[in-house]
C-alpha cells in the first residue's frame, strides 16, 4: 500500500491529557513540533482533544485551543471520543483514582507518575490486563532514557543480575553542582525546581523517595515482582556535607545517589543511599540533571543507558513514545500484546529483599576526633572487635588537643557489625560528634 493510500484510510488518534504542567506542556510541545514526523511513522496524526488542570485561568507556556482545558479531569475520562488518557498530575491521589476510573471506562493509560506505580503499580496492571487495555510507563524512571523499553524487550532474553542506576535528575544535579562548581545546597536546589526537574514536593528528590519509586519499577519489570517500597532501604543525600565530597575525591571516588538492585541467590538487595564509586566507573561521569541506568544481564553483559532524566522536553519525548506505542497497537487492533512487566500474570512472584544489616561491603567512616596520640588506636580497637578491618585512613591537619577530621576507609564489612562498632565509638570520649559514614561500592556490575 502506497503512503498516500495508507493516509486515507487512517483514523486521527484523539487523546486527553489530565496535569499541563512541566510534562504536559512538553507533551502537547513535542506533538506539535513533531506533527509531520509522528505522521509519517504513524500514518495517522494524535490529536490532543481535552486537557484537565486544576486552574484553567492560569498563565502557561505552551497555548492551546479554545474549549480544550477543563478544571475537570471526568471531562477527559468520559469523553467518548479519546482513547488514551495520559495522567501527568503526579502524586498518588488523586492521580491513582483517575487512572483506575480511565481504564475501568476501557481508555488505555500513559502516565509518568512513579510514585502511583511503585505503590499500587500490582492493581493499575491487572485492571489494565483484565480489561485488555495497555499502560504506558516509559517516563517514570528516567525522563527521556528509553530504559523502561530496553528491559521489557530488549533485554527480555536475560536473567538481570544487577542495576545500578543514578535515576533522580534533581539531586544528581546537586551533587554534581556541590562536586564540580561548590554550589550550596540550597541554592542548587531552588534551580532545578526552577527548571521544572524537582517534584512537587523536593523532599521527595533530595530524602531518595523518588528514586526508590522508580528502583521499584525497575526492579518488578527486572525480576517479575512488584516489591514493597517499603521494603527499598532509602537514604537520601541530605547529610552529604563538601567536606565528605572532598574527601571522596581524594580516595579517587565520587559520590553519587544511587539505586541498587542485585540479585543474591533467591534474594533481591535493593537499596538506595549516597555511594562512593570509583571515579574511573562510567556513572562516576554521569552529571548535572543526567541519568544513567547500568544494567547486568547474563548473557548480554554490562549495558548502560544514559540521557537526559528530567525536564519538560526530555520526559515528553518518553511520554510521546508511549502514546505512538499505543497508536498503533490500536491502529492494528490489538492491546496488551506485552504485559506490563513483561513477565506472564502466572509467573509473578515474591521474591525477599535483602535485610541493609546483611549488607557486606566497604565503608567510609568521618569522625572529629581529638588530635592526640592514641586516638586511633582506641578507633581501630572498636572496629577490630567487630572484625572490621581498614584500608586506609586520612587525618586532616595537625591541632594538638583540639578537633581534627579524621577519615577511615575499611575493607568488606558486615553493615550490622558497623552500626554497633559505630554506637560504641561514639561513646568514647575522644569523638565529639556523630560519625558519619558512606557505603562504597567497587565493581558496579563490570566485567571483572
Ligand atoms: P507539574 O509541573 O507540577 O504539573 C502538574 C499539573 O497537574 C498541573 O498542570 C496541575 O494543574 C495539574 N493538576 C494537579 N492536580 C490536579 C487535579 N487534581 N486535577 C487536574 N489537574 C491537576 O508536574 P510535572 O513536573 O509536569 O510532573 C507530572 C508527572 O510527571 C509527575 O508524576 C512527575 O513525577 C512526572 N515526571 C516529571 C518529570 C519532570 O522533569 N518534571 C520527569 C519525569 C516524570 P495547574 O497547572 O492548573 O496547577
Ligand atoms: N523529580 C524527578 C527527578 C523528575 O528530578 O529526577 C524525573 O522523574
Amino acid at each position: 500500500m502506497k503512503k498516500t493510500d495508507n493516509l486515507k484510510t487512517m483514523k486521527d488518534i484523539h487523546i486527553g491529557l489530565i496535569g499541563f504542567g512541566t510534562v504536559g506542556q512538553g507533551v502537547v510541545r513535542v506533538i506539535d513540533e513533531n506533527r509531520s514526523i509522528l505522521r509519517d511513522k504513524l500514518g495517522c496524526e494524535i490529536v490532543v482533544k481535552r486537557i484537565a488542570v486544576r486552574d484553567v485561568r492560569k498563565e502557561r507556556d505552551v497555548r492551546v485551543g479554545e474549549g480544550i482545558l477543563t478544571d475537570n479531569p471526568m471531562d477527559v475520562i468520559e469523553d467518548p471520543d479519546i482513547s488514551i488518557v495520559v495522567e501527568l498530575i503526579g502524586g498518588i491521589t488523586p492521580a491513582r483514582d483517575f487512572i483506575l476510573r480511565a481504564l475501568e471506562r476501557g481508555k488505555h493509560v500513559v502516565t509518568a507518575n512513579k510514585a502511583v506505580l511503585s505503590t499500587h503499580g500490582r492493581e493499575v496492571f491487572t485492571l489494565a490486563g483484565d480489561r485488555g487495555l495497555d499502560v504506558g510507563f516509559e517516563a517514570s524512571v528516567g525522563g527521556g532514557i528509553p530504559v523502561i523499553r530496553a528491559l521489557r524487550e530488549g533485554l527480555v532474553a536475560n536473567r538481570i543480575d544487577s542495576i545500578y542506576g543514578i535515576i533522580n535528575g534533581t539531586a544528581n544535579y546537586i551533587l554534581s553542582k556541590m562536586t564540580n562548581e561548590g554550589g550550596k545546597f540550597e541554592d542548587v536546589l531552588r534551580r532545578a525546581q526552577e527548571k521544572g526537574y524537582a517534584e512537587s514536593d523536593p523532599s521527595f528528590d533530595i530524602e531518595g523517595t523518588d528514586t526508590a519509586h522508580k528502583l521499584a519499577i525497575l526492579i518488578n519489570i527486572a525480576f517479575g515482582t512488584y516489591v514493597d517500597t517499603r521494603d527499598i532501604y532509602t537514604e537520601g543525600i541530605t547529610r552529604i556535607t563538601p567536606l565528605d565530597i572532598r574527601f571522596a575525591r581524594e580516595f579517587g571516588y565520587r559520590i553519587k545517589l544511587l539505586a541498587i538492585a542485585k540479585l543474591v541467590g533467591d534474594e533481591i538487595e535493593a537499596r538506595v543511599h549516597p555511594t562512593m564509586i570509583p571515579e574511573s566507573h562510567p556513572l562516576a561521569k554521569v552529571d548535572g540533571v543526567f541519568n544513567a541506568v547500568h544494567i547486568r544481564g547474563n548473557a548480554v553483559g554490562p549495558v548502560m543507558f544514559y540521557g537526559l532524566g528530567a525536564g519538560m522536553m526530555p520526559t515528553a519525548s518518553a511520554v510521546v513514545s508511549d502514546l505512538v506505542d499505543i497508536c498503533r497497537n490500536q491502529l492494528k487492533g490489538v492491546s496488551s500484546r506485552l504485559t506490563p512487566l513483561s513477565y506472564t500474570q502466572e509467573a509473578i512472584k515474591d521474591i525477599k529483599i535483602k535485610n541493609i544489616e546483611d549488607l557486606d561491603i566497604p565503608y567510609y567512616l568521618r569522625f572529629l576526633a581529638i588530635d592526640k596520640p592514641g586516638v586511633l588506636s582506641r578507633i581501630s580497637g572498636v572496629l577490630g572487635a567487630h572484625n572490621i578491618s581498614i584500608s586506609s585512613v586520612i587525618q586532616k591537619g595537625r591541632k594538638i588537643g583540639g578537633a581534627v577530621p579524621l577519615v577511615i576507609v575499611t575493607h568488606s564489612a558486615l553493615e550490622r557489625e558497623l552500626r554497633q562498632a559505630i554506637k560504641e565509638i561514639e561513646k568514647l570520649d575522644v569523638i565529639l560528634d556523630k560519625i558519619i559514614y558512606l557505603r562504597i561500592e567497587e565493581n558496579l556490575g563490570a566485567v571483572n
